[in-house]
């Protein structure tokens, strides 16, 4: 699959240029960044090309992966689509449900296959978790705490401005609610409340019934910051594996699933339809902070 990279920031570098690179199907075409020099840097180091223009590297690919803030990706993705290029989003998918939900529509109208790096869904621990987790009745809840520390010092997602503007919730928000949400089936009702170093903490009611508990930052005190999920029901209290962070892998997998799903194989679980659903809830939850209302999910 012949692909194009959007993107020169620290997530194309670390994880998409050298997970496209390493992939034996892939060829990375070329690579497109708003500044030309970082383009031709990034773009030399993998023996691909620069593009000085959206359209113009869309049209020579057959696929597109994106590594950009969610706003830019959107509109790109959806060109692309309606380009009829297979999609490799990052999360979130957009900032808004009408944004995610038209991708998703384009995706469906080309009949184009997608994928969206919810990273530890790609990890094969997790992936067998949540496998069993669905084949078990009986759940009540889930508590996910997803607290990050990224303006320390040599950290390089604490310079992207809109991570600062938005927050823990669209960052690490749409991990969290990947994981919840094949588990315990969609959302139905969010609450949530912001507090101090950007702490925000979600209340989901699923259609389910059961509840879940998201607390989300990137701006914590370190000592503060964790990553653990429970989930707890008729099954007992179950602690969601805890993995090494090694993303190329799971970016690997994932490229897989979409070639897979490029030449007729099956849809992947984690598409741009998923990935609008997310969208949904974090924007629904964003309303709820800031409104101090409970907001319904009408999807
Ligand atoms: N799946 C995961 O686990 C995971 C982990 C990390 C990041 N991500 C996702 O990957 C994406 C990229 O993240 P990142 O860490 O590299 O930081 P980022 O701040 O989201 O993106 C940096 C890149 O975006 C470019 N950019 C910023 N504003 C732009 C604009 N208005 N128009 C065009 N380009 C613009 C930057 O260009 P300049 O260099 O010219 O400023 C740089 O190339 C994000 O969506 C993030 O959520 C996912």
């Amino acid at each position: 699959m012949r692909f194009g990279l959007f993107g020169t920031g620290p997530w194309a570098h670390l994880t998409h240029a050298p997970g496209l690179a390493a992939h034996p199907d892939v060829e990375l075409v070329g690579v497109w960044g708003r500044n030309p020099d970082k383009a031709a840097a990034l773009a030399d180091e993998y023996g691909a090309r620069a593009y000085p223009t959206v359209d113009g590297l869309i049209a020579d690919v057959d696929a597109v992966a994106v590594a950009l803030p969610p706003d830019v990706q959107a509109p790109i993705a959806l060109a692309a689509a309606r380009a009829g290029r297979h999609l490799l989003l990052d999360k979130p998918v957009a900032f808004t449900e009408a944004e995610a939900d038209e991708i998703a529509a384009a995706v469906a109208d080309g009949h184009l296959a997608s994928t969206v790096f919810f990273t530890r869904r790609f990890i094969p621990e997790i992936q067998e978790f949540i496998e069993q987790a669905r084949r078990t009745d009986g759940w009540v809840e889930a508590r996910v705490d997803h607290v990050g520390s990224i303006y320390e010092e040599g950290n390089p997602f604490g310079a992207s401005p809109w991570r600062r503007e938005s927050g823990g919730l669209w960052d690490v928000g749409p991990h969290a609610v990947a994981l919840v949400l094949p588990v315990l089936g969609p959302v139905a009702e969010v609450t949530a409340m912001t507090g101090p170093r950007d702490m925000t903490h979600l209340l989901l009611r699923h259609a389910s019934e059961a509840i879940s508990t998201l607390t989300l930052s990137v701006g914590a005190p370190p000592a503060a910051a964790r990553q653990e999920a429970v989930f707890a029901g008729k099954a007992g209290v179950v602690t969601v594996p805890v993995t090494r962070w090694e993303p190329v892998e799971p970016f690997g997998r994932m490229v897989d699933e979409l070639i897979a799903a490029a030449g007729g194989g099956p849809r992947p679980q984690l598409d741009v339809r998923f990935g609008a659903e997310v969208t949904a809830v974090l924007a629904a939850a964003e309303e709820a902070a800031t409104t101090g209302r409970t907001v319904r999910l009408a999807r």
